[in-house]
């Protein structure tokens, strides 16, 4: 595989859920020799420690005093060659994708101090740019100054199958319809909440990748990296 050498710069992927957000960040990241972040895992990390220790989000001490108690790091698998989710030292990326945490994360994520907790430290990992991000409010409002900005969507029905086939390797239980309803109580809970709700930033390219293959958007999202790197 090349790297690319392009001026460090702050690209944000923004967009619905299950629409390959991630796949193709952590992709461009690795082409253009960038740290790869996301964002969702952080809230999800949260959101495990939450119900573990039954508490009730709904309790602003209760959650200002549990966050205190979280340490959140992305620490590198040198055998998958890539970032893995830990929670107080502890390996959690794969249990943050189960639909029992996926059920509640949206609630947690829209709760104001969770978001400073993670936003603050989402800004300290773009410090010295060089990083790509995906989430909701990347765009918006982690890194507003970001030079490349996409938001990323795709067909319903097409973001459902991709996820129920993801979802039924770890759990043959699943039906496509628990899939699709997730996805839309979450889509619709991260666009209605009250703070940084998901929303395309004004100076974001949008990218359908509903009839384009994984490589196809990967050459468009690294045409715009170039470009950008280039402007400014
Ligand atoms: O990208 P994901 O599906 O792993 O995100 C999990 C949840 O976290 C999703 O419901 C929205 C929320 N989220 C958010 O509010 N802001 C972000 N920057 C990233 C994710």
């Amino acid at each position: 595989m090349t790297i690319d050498t392009i001026k460090p710069i702050i690209i944000t992927i923004d967009g619905w859920s299950s629409c390959g957000k991630s796949t193709m960040a952590r992709e461009l990241a690795s082409r253009l020799g960038f740290v790869y972040i996301d964002s969702g895992a952080m809230y999800r990390a949260i959101t495990l420690h939450f119900i573990r220790h039954h508490i009730d989000w709904t309790a602003p001490q209760q959650v200002s005093a549990a966050l205190k108690e979280i340490e959140l790091s992305f620490r590198f698998n040198t055998d998958l060659g890539r970032a893995q989710m830990h929670l107080n030292g502890e390996n959690v990326e794969y249990l943050i994708r189960d639909l029992s945490v996926a059920e509640r994360v949206s609630e947690v994520a829209a709760i104001a101090s969770v978001r400073e907790f993670a936003v603050a430290q989402q800004r300290r990992m773009g410090q010295h740019r060089g990083i790509v991000m995906d989430g909701r409010d990347i765009g918006t409002v982690v890194f507003p100054d970001a030079e490349l900005k996409i938001f990323m969507t795709a067909d319903n029905d097409i973001r459902v199958a991709r996820r129920f086939l993801e979802l039924r390797d770890k759990n043959p239980d699943i039906t496509e319809a628990d899939v699709r309803s997730n996805l839309e109580t979450r889509d619709y809970i991260d666009s209605h909440r009250e703070v940084s709700p998901l929303r395309q930033a004004e100076d974001a390219v949008v990218l359908d990748n509903s009839d384009l293959t994984p490589q196809q958007q990967l050459d468009i999202a690294l045409a715009w990296a170039r470009e950008r790197a280039t402007d400014k």
